[in-house]
């Protein structure tokens, strides 16, 4: 699969290393309290293990998925909960941890019907920003790295379905996908 990747962004023990980085970073600022991780299928889910294995506080989990009404993604942020979560968030310190932010509008719509089943607190932990592309204004409280404005895959981002198990990111060709 490498073979499709344009570039490699980002290796594998830079991705780690940096994954702990960020967990020490929320670790910290949690300091003596308990989060819930509320995690959004699939393609966030190589990055949640990793994350939550390197907090040293204590950490509930939770997941969700979201279906896109157009398949095409021609209509951004046009999404409904296909899994919903099993737990109350209601009085705990959430984060939302996604794969990538790209414009917002889906993170938009989570979190607005996240934040009315009233939670203590809520902010997002991505994986990749690609903050040029932002349509929104999200707030993105911790990123382990930002991407350019190209298709990324790898490390639980897909095409297809495809690439999620490369472990490094990287650009994918571009012909890949315009076929
Ligand atoms: P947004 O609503 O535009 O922020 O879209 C976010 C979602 O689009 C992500 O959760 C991914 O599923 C998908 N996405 C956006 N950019 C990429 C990319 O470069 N590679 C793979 N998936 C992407």
């Amino acid at each position: 699969m490498h073979e499709d990747l344009e570039k490699v962004l980002f290796t594998e023990a830079q991705i780690l290393q940096r994954i702990k980085e960020v967990a020490a970073d929320v670790s910290r600022d949690y300091q003596g309290r308990e989060v819930m991780l509320v995690t959004v299928l699939k393609g966030a889910v190589f990055f949640l293990t990793h994350l939550a294995q390197a907090l040293t506080i204590p950490a509930r989990l939770d997941f969700l998925s979201i279906a896109s009404f157009s398949p095409g993604r021609a209509l951004p942020g046009v999404v409904r909960i296909a899994k919903d979560l099993d737990l109350d968030i209601h009085g705990l310190d959430v984060i939302v941890v996604e794969d990538i932010v790209d414009t917002g509008l889906t993170l938009r719509y989570l979190l607005s019907v996240l934040s009315g089943r009233q939670p203590n607190s809520m902010i997002v932990c991505t994986f990749l920003d690609k903050a040029t592309r932002r349509l929104v204004d999200i707030p993105v409280k911790y990123r382990c790295f930002e991407v350019p404005d190209r298709f990324v895959v790898g490390f639980g981002l897909d095409y297809n379905q495809l690439y999620r198990t490369l472990p490094c990111v990287g650009i994918l060709k571009s012909h890949i996908y315009q076929r």
